[in-house]
């Protein structure tokens, strides 16, 4: 298969699949609160995209996972297993993982949530941090670029830091499919091959380690966690490439940034 080209109709689903996922993340805010488990996190979750929204998670039982989101917490790289016994602690930094499914499209996006207010510079800087990684690729994003730029990008970011950026997890095309080409590389590569053009999707997931960038999967199969035991932040969001810079398609209500960029 190639990389699909999204025509003006799919393009309209998509933008209506990426403000549900952004809704979800909106909507969950004022659950996050200490002694609250990430089962329950996920209930309510679940039960606002299947009832209120009308809309599918693209999660459950994708090739096999047991639930509707993916909570990851601390250590946690990503794919937490939301579960009845982890329970939010203040001080926590939590990454939600939302993907709907809507009239047969995709939308997929995460964010970091700190638990309380009392908060340590580090682990907010961390969280910054990767935010800003992502950020920092849509101002280069538009057609004719070489895909590699993108992971360039966020490492030339992330070397002016102490961090380090995970290597095993890539951003991915989307659409009809969950996970489609290309896929997005976040760290300096020379995949050159790839050019961006206008009606390409994609999403960009950048996972930022405050220690090193090596991780491993637990036993359960899903549940990745950082090697030395450093907290790990990741921001995602679902965008679309226009005919002069790129749009997020993901972006919340609650976001400082601009949804479209004109990269020209
Ligand atoms: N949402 C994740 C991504 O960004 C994938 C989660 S797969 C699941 O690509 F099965 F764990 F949900
Ligand atoms: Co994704
Ligand atoms: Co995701």
């Amino acid at each position: 298969m190639n990389i699909s080209i999204k025509t003006k109709k799919e393009i309209e689903k998509m933008r209506i699949s990426g403000h549900l996922a952004a809704k979800v993340l909106d909507m969950i805010k004022p659950y996050i609160i200490p002694n609250i488990t990430t089962l329950e996190l996920n209930n309510i979750c679940h039960n606002y995209i299947t009832n209120t929204q009308k809309a599918t998670s693209g999660c459950l039982g994708y090739h096999g996972f047991p639930k509707s989101v993916c909570i990851s917490i601390n250590e946690i790289v990503c794919h937490g297993i939301p579960n009845s016994y982890e329970k939010l602690k203040i001080g926590d930094i939590v990454n939600i993982d939302i993907t709907i499914i809507k009239n047969k499209y995709y939308a997929d996006t995460s964010k970091m949530f700190i638990v309380g207010h009392h908060i340590n510079k580090q682990t907010k800087k961390l969280c910054h941090v990767a935010k800003k990684s992502l950020y920092s690729t849509f101002k280069i994003i538009k057609p004719g670029i070489k895909i590699n730029l993108i992971g360039e990008t966020i490492q030339k970011y992330i070397n002016t830091t102490t961090y380090s950026i995970v290597e095993e997890y890539c951003g991915h095309g989307i659409g009809k499919n969950f996970h489609e080409k290309p896929y997005i590389i976040h760290y300096k590569n020379y995949d050159k091959t790839i050019i961006l053009k206008e009606g390409m999707t994609f999403t960009i997931e950048p996972i930022i380690n405050a220690g090193k960038k090596h991780v491993f999967c637990m036993k359960d199969g899903w549940t990745v966690k950082t090697k030395d035991n450093s907290l790990s932040a990741q921001y995602e969001h679902t965008i679309l490439v226009t005919n002069n810079g790129c749009e997020i398609l993901t972006l919340r209500k609650t976001e400082k940034i601009n949804k479209i960029y004109q990269n020209t």
